[in-house]
């Protein structure tokens, strides 16, 4: 195989792809509700010969078998499918903007869908040349807990098809289409949640003395959490403690009985997340407890940090330098605070997860992810779906 005749290939089923992620776009569905999208690329792999099982519900996996699909390497490739809750807009979607009110594609996972299923074309058109065998994953649930991706590790599908090395990738508008964001390590941030209810005794406005207003006992912990991260972790370590929504009160004139937050944590480490865990619980007890209040308080552990194998992440940049030359390979400095339910997979295999670079003006993908304008620049398919490809025709088993 040579890396001009992939390109080319990869050229030639762009428009498809194209039309793939406007259909898909359309067409959103929430977490674990993707039944449409899976009867779709169900659809889109038997036409391509490929055949497929569905381990979960919703979502499938497409395999295609090599020369030696008992011996060879097995390489999987994965994208998620499922969308979010939220109003989508955007002029530079007019044409195909969401059909579903109030679920949107706003983080990609139409264009990791589509792209893979680029790459299932150009694998076919290699097929002889696959070693062992390649798994397409099209995985549900990456937005939601438990995770898609943990519920395909635990099932134990995978674990019966002796998977060397595992890929996937995240649109990213940092980047330029053309170029690809790679890092060895840590790369994406473990995502925790937490719910504090404080419970005070409500009253009339007018008389605080007669109540314990749950109101101003929340405004402490709010402020007091900022200290968690500023006081309590390495500087050098990157943790973030957010409370994302607070909820109290029904009128001008009258202190409530309650109040409720909730929020998210980041880190990189199991031993970090209990240490903020810890820290925040007991900032919550302490104020609660000096005013008299009381509160319920919850820790709920979401993905782990996701972290690449260093060797996956090298073969990784050898194929994108030698299909599109070293400028495309952006070696990235820091990890990103955001999780990923990948982390999953690379708990139980080797293998790397990359940004695809799909930022640009002109298609008014400036936005972050899950921004209600999000967009991709679909020129970005021509370097991710050869390269997913190239991933898994030029792996060697280690
Ligand atoms: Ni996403």
């Amino acid at each position: 195989m040579e890396y001009k005749d992939l390109k080319k290939r990869a050229d030639h089923h762009f428009p498809e792809i194209v039309e793939v992620r406007r259909h898909l776009h359309q067409y959103p569905e929430l977490s674990y509700q993707e039944h449409q999208t899976t009867s779709f690329i169900q659809d889109k792999l038997k036409e391509m010969g490929i055949p497929c099982q569905q381990p979960l519900e919703t979502g499938c996996v497409g395999i295609i078998e090599g020369k030696n699909p008992g011996d060879g390497p097995v390489v999987v490739l994965r994208a998620d499918i499922d969308a979010l809750a939220i109003d989508e807009e955007g002029a530079h979607k007019s044409n195909f903007i969401s059909r579903n009110p109030g679920i949107a594609h706003c983080c990609g996972h139409d264009a990791h869908t589509a792209n893979l299923l680029g790459t299932a074309r150009i694998l076919k058109d290699f097929q002889d040349e696959i070693e062992g065998k390649v798994l397409l994953i099209f995985q549900p649930g990456e937005e939601k807990l438990p995770g898609g991706g943990r519920m395909l590790c635990e099932q134990g599908f995978l674990q019966q098809q002796q998977v060397d090395v595992i890929y996937g990738l995240h649109t990213n508008p940092d980047f330029a289409p053309g170029q690809i964001g790679v890092r060895k390590g840590p790369l994406m941030a473990r995502p925790d949640e937490f719910s504090i209810l404080v419970r005070g005794s409500g009253g009339h406005a007018a008389a605080p003395h007669t109540t314990v207003d749950p109101i101003v006992v929340a405004s402490e912990i709010v402020g007091a959490l900022q200290t968690v991260t500023s006081r309590s972790v390495d500087p050098g370590e990157p943790a973030v403690v957010t409370v994302g929504k607070i909820e109290a009160g029904s009128a001008h004139n009258i202190i409530p009985e309650h109040a409720h937050m909730i929020g998210t944590v980041r880190s990189f480490s199991e031993e970090t997340a209990q240490h903020i865990n810890r820290r925040m619980e007991r900032i919550v007890e302490g104020i609660t407890h000096a005013h008299g209040a009381s509160y319920d308080y919850k820790f709920d552990p979401g993905y782990p940090a996701l972290v690449n194998t260093d060797w996956a992440v090298e073969h990784l940049g050898e194929e994108a330098v030698k299909l599109f030359g070293n400028e495309s390979v952006r070696w990235m400095e820091k990890p990103v605070m955001a999780g990923e339910d990948f982390a999953f997979y690379l708990q139980h295999f080797p293998g790397a997860f990359f940004f695809l670079g799909t930022g640009s003006e002109e298609s008014g993908s400036v936005y972050g992810w899950h921004h209600p304008k999000y967009n991709i620049d679909e020129q970005a398919f021509k370097t991710g779906a050869p390269l997913l490809a190239s991933l898994a025709l030029n792996f060697k088993k280690r």
